[in-house]
């Protein structure tokens, strides 16, 4: 149900950009560079159907906070039947007003920004405006977690990544699939 939910979304959103959710080996991938037990707040961009929120859910503390922003309405419906958890604020936008929407949310920085939405779609202007802004929404020493489909995976956002953040690493992951792309860029 979730995954035709999600082809459905695929077809008529070119920001969907990729086919199928992520794995649950891929979500795994990313989710063990979170140390669950000192955080307190997780930023998700593009949750889509969800399969990283209910992850985190699962794993993050009672008074912690998932604050979930994707652009798609569809998905923002279907998130809003799907997830009933008092840790979460679902927001319907575009993820560059990240800031914005901590401050509405009376929060200041995250300990962990995951993303999986597709930078290689984007302009330059925007691409530089999320990552600025990204980076300013997170505690010193927080992580950005960024996750890349196959079709978006020549590594380029390496370098964007190292204009803003002092520490930044790939890996190419072939378990999942489609085989992707992370990155794990330090503040
Ligand atoms: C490749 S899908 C990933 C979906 C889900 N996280 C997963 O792993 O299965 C990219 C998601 O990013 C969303 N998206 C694209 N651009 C966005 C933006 N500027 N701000 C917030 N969400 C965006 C899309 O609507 C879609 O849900």
């Amino acid at each position: 149900m979730d995954t035709l939910v999600y082809i459905m979304n695929f077809i008529r959103d070119k920001n969907v950009a990729s086919i199928t959710p992520t794995s649950s080996v891929g979500v795994k991938k990313v989710c063990s560079k979170i140390d669950f037990s000192r955080t307190d707040l997780i930023v998700e961009y593009g949750p889509g159907t969800g399969v990283f929120s209910k992850y985190l859910l699962g794993h993050m503390g009672e008074e912690s906070r998932l604050i979930l922003i994707e652009r798609n309405r569809h998905f923002n419906s279907f998130l809003k039947r799907k997830i009933n958890d008092p840790r979460v604020v679902l927001v319907q936008d575009s993820c560059e007003n990240v800031l914005e929407t901590l401050r509405k949310c009376k929060e200041s920085e995250a300990d962990y920004i995951i993303s999986g939405i597709p930078f290689s779609f984007f302009d330059h202007d925007l691409k530089h405006r999320i990552l600025y802004n990204t980076h300013r929404a997170l505690k010193k020493g927080g992580k950005f977690l960024v996750y890349q489909t196959c079709f978006q995976t020549n590594n380029h956002l390496k370098n964007h990544l190292e204009k803003y953040f002092p520490v930044v690493t790939s890996k190419y992951e072939i378990a999942n699939i489609p085989p992707m792309r992370t990155y794990v860029a330090i503040k």
